[in-house]
């Protein structure tokens, strides 16, 4: 059986953990070149400041994605480096980056999938509050217009926000990734609102100002709650579960899909966040949840879930047996997620969806004979794409899918600890090297999946 026929097979990758060239022509600071200053905050003192030096190798880089044969690339625009303060003044040199970008992938045959932000908020605007401020959405709705007034006449498919609920958590929530504060649930919940806002405003800014007919989305996480057997009522609670807000904190669905995507917040998240919700002024929601084209949704594992016997209604997650497989950075093998997201996903939203990332850490590295044999990546997606062609044979809307990640990169407060690539990165000499699992990639996309 092979995936349906317009379906995208692609890899995706962010500007900072990426790019590198932190200071070439004319880049700002973002808050992740910041906090990898802050003594002890990643790992053995990383920095994405050269990364795999993309910046100045995308032409090579891209003709190895056409070599693996990628239909599309999810990339991010890095705001500091199209605006340096955030706002007001444009560095040409930085958006010229990306128009030269979007050209050679368009001459590969590579469609390009633009996020407009994955975490590298301009520190500028940090100073200023970040997603705080009130004019939060204002700023992003500009930078997007510059981009898209730029790159608006060749892409085609766009996504605003990568991963609220992380960058809002370990940001906000917990102080563990750039830049590094703690706040309360309110100014939590303020910043997501903001941000909701700012992806509404992002959306009209697109369609406003591109200049061909566009797909717009955004990217969040997709934090999934697996059936722990096959009975109709395990399979109906594993669905409640994986939308229910049941915790004092950002890290749910719900907060952020309903309100795009139905206009209003969930219910039992406003009851459980009362006193601590922003206001919302009218109108507001109108914004958020300004049409879309699809959803994105970054899916890399599911946790089973079973009924807590201490709270009625409750769920807790299933305790995994010792050994249970599990990837590098330790998240388990669940083969099943990709699944059920987008079969619950698809069931309660009725929108298009593409995985917008998927894929594992694996410590590989270059072997005697010169290649790189990671076989857990290969076996790892063939048993999540299998669960994905069978959730589109059963009638998900599924359009596409994005390994995370093309190559190997900055992977946030591990630094280069984790390799989630297709392709090996030599970071002292930036060679690359294809991986076993971008030779298997290749023949899956050739053969429209019917090899997995
Ligand atoms: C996601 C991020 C992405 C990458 C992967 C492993 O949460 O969106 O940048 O770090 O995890």
């Amino acid at each position: 059986m092979t995936f349906p026929k317009q379906f995208v097979w692609g890899a995706a990758s962010s500007a900072y953990q990426i790019e590198g060239a932190a200071t070439q022509d004319g880049r700002g600071p973002s808050v992740w070149d910041m906090y990898c200053r802050s003594p002890g905050a990643v790992y053995d003192g990383h920095t994405g400041d050269v990364a795999c030096d993309h910046y100045n190798r995308s032409a090579a880089d891209v003709a190895l994605m056409r070599q693996i044969g990628l239909q599309g690339y999810r990339f991010s625009v890095s705001w500091p480096r199209v605006m340096p303060e955030g706002r007001g003044r444009v560095n040409c040199p930085g958006l010229d980056f990306y128009d030269r970008l979007v050209d050679q992938l368009l001459s590969a045959g590579i469609a390009p999938f633009c996020t407009l932000f994955h975490w590298d908020y301009p520190y500028e605007l940090f100073c200023r509050g970040g997603w705080l401020n009130p004019d939060a959405p204002q700023w992003f709705a500009d930078y997007t217009k510059v981009v898209v007034d730029r790159l608006g006449d060749r892409v085609k498919n766009w996504m605003t926000i990568n991963e609220p609920q992380v960058f809002l958590k370990w940001v906000h929530g917990e102080g563990q990734q750039a830049a590094g504060y703690r706040h309360s649930m309110v100014d939590q919940l303020r910043a997501a609102h903001h941000c909701l806002l700012s992806h509404g405003q992002c959306v009209r800014a697109i369609r406003a100002s591109a200049k061909m007919p566009v797909q717009v989305g955004w990217a969040p996480c997709a934090f999934m709650k697996l059936p722990r057997s096959q009975s109709p009522d395990d399979i109906e609670f594993a669905r409640r579960a994986s939308f229910a807000v049941a915790n004092k904190d950002v890290w749910n669905n719900s907060w952020f899909y309903d309100p795009i995507l139905k206009g209003q917040y969930p219910a039992d998240g406003l009851a459980l966040f009362g006193g601590d919700m922003p206001t919302i002024r009218p109108g507001d929601m109108e914004v958020i949840s300004t049409p879309t084209d699809f959803l994105g949704v970054n899916i890399y594992w599911g946790d089973p879930v079973e009924p807590l016997a201490t709270a009625p209604g409750g769920f807790a997650n299933c305790k995994l047996a010792p050994g249970h497989p599990q990837t590098a950075l330790r998240w388990p093998v669940e083969e099943s997620s990709l699944y059920w997201g987008a079969r619950f996903i698809s069931e309660r939203y009725a929108k298009p969806i593409y995985i917008t990332e998927n894929g594992l850490s694996a410590h590989d590295w270059v072997h005697l004979d010169g290649r790189v044999h990671d076989a857990h990546r290969i076996d790892f997606t063939r048993r999540y794409l299998r669960g994905l062609q069978r959730a589109i044979a059963e009638g998900a809307d599924c359009r596409g899918y994005f390994h995370w990640s093309i190559m190997d990169n900055f992977e946030w407060g591990q630094g280069y600890k984790e390799r989630f690539g297709l392709i090996h990165v030599d970071y002292a000499t930036q060679k690359r090297t294809l991986k076993d699992s971008a030779e298997w990639y290749q023949t899956v996309i050739a053969n429209n999946g019917a090899s997995i």
